[in-house]
């Protein structure tokens, strides 16, 4: 007899999509096209010469452990470097209440598998990352959007999702993808005070936090948490990862947590992979150690910050009236609104036609009983193309809305 599949999948499956983007991608393949459209670093800043260096130490000097199993929790000097700079930035963690991660993406669907049950609510931010949302579809969650505004998400939305009975709240303080906004600090206090009044945790991810071209840094929310609540990570679970600010092919991560959200989280990635690299996590060590992620970070920040300015510079020039943008702070990504009644999806196969790529701003809503996502607006990443290729790639897309305007 043969298998008919359809009925053999869970229904879990019905809530997985594949990424939207990962399907545009692949439209995107021709190398006469500037994409905009992928949130990939710039290939020519990943330390290529040190990796090697650091590879071949690793290897030499703790070959036997580097090929080893290993503790699921991670590489301890890793870990420790980790809590090192957490602490930097106002949150008082030690090493045990760090995990490390297969990136910052598993730590998400491990968040889903450690919180969600079917049919429990996540209020996210709208629009929201894309990989959280494909993650806990899966886990046949609902979701609540508050709108986020040129100050990050709307306290009064938030708390009006909350009226909702939402199991986690999951925020992108600073240079939010894909909005680029970042959370004002009269928010971020709001948003601890809103987490203690309903109980509802907090999920703060923060990718891009190093990255800040201008403008004072903003304490983390875990940071405004530990300093009002005295103790540490009462109200948050902090998400962070090296994909950025070291390469997103290492696959390194972290979920920092109290020691009794820890253990679940543990005990799920047990199930999921035993561990994360050991090799990669001791290179990505060896690598960082003594300075070198400090100063490597700089260096991204004033190639990124120049990008941003480039490509500001050019959407000045070159977009028609009517559209508008955010200037984001940092991070690798703007978020463009067209006129009302516009529509960036259609214009994403006509820019295709003129060689330019971006993600259509709808993609990044939840889906929601009852509401439409925008569908005016487009995220534009700036970190991964060239100089040249953003003047130019930005005059193409001018042209591309004004045949659409016409
Ligand atoms: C907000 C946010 N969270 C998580 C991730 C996942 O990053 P990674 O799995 O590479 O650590 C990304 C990647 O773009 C992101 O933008």
């Amino acid at each position: 007899m043969s298998v008919n599949w359809r009925y053999r999948f869970a229904f879990r499956t019905d809530g997985m999509k594949s990424s939207i983007i990962r399907e545009l991608l692949k439209l995107t393949q021709d190398p006469d096209l500037i994409s905009f459209a992928g949130g990939l670093p710039a290939p020519e800043l990943f330390p290529v010469k040190e990796f090697e260096e650091a590879s071949q130490k690793v290897l030499k000097e703790h070959g036997s452990k580097a090929l080893q199993y290993s503790p699921t929790e991670g590489y301890m000097p890793f870990r420790e470097l980790i809590a090192e700079r957490m602490n930097r930035d106002g949150i008082p963690v030690s090493a045990d209440q760090i995990l490390i991660t297969s990136g910052s993406q598993q730590a998400l669907d491990l968040t889903g598998e450690v919180f969600l049950d079917p049919g429990d609510t996540v209020l996210l931010e709208r629009p929201s990352y894309l990989g959280a949302i494909q993650a806990w579809a899966a886990y046949q969650v609902r979701f609540k959007g508050a709108e986020i505004d040129h100050e990050g998400v709307r306290i009064e939305a938030v708390e009006d999702a909350l009226m909702t009975g939402p199991k986690l709240m999951y925020i992108l303080p600073n240079f939010q993808n894909p909005g680029g906004t970042t959370l004002t600090l009269e928010r971020r206090e709001r948003l601890v005070e809103l987490s203690e009044q309903f109980g509802v945790p907090i999920i703060e991810d923060d990718p891009y936090g190093a990255l800040r071209y201008e403008g004072e840094s903003l304490p983390p929310i875990a940071a405004i948490d530990a300093r009002s609540n005295g103790e540490s990570l009462e109200h948050v679970i902090y998400l962070g990862t090296f994909s950025k600010i070291l390469a997103p092919g290492l696959r390194l991560g972290w979920v920092a947590a109290k020691p009794e959200v820890l253990r679940y989280y543990i005990q799920a990635k047990q199930g999921q992979d035993l561990h994360t690299s050991i090799l990669t996590q001791m290179v990505a060590y060896e690598v960082s150690r003594n300075g070198f992620l400090d100063r490597h970070i700089q260096r991204i920040r004033e190639v990124y910050g120049e990008r941003r300015n480039l490509m500001l510079d050019a959407m000045k020039r070159y977009f028609p009236e009517g559209v508008t943008w955010t200037a984001p702070q940092g991070g690798l990504f703007l978020w463009a609104t067209l006129p009302d009644g516009m529509d960036t999806e259609p214009l994403f196969k006509q820019a295709i036609q003129e060689k330019v790529a971006f993600v259509p701003g709808y993609v990044f809503y939840a889906p929601e009983i009852g509401r439409e996502p925008l569908r005016n607006s487009m995220r534009l990443n700036f970190s991964n193309a060239r100089p040249e290729q953003i003047e130019e790639g930005i005059r193409r897309l001018g042209r591309a809305i004004e045949k659409m305007t016409r």
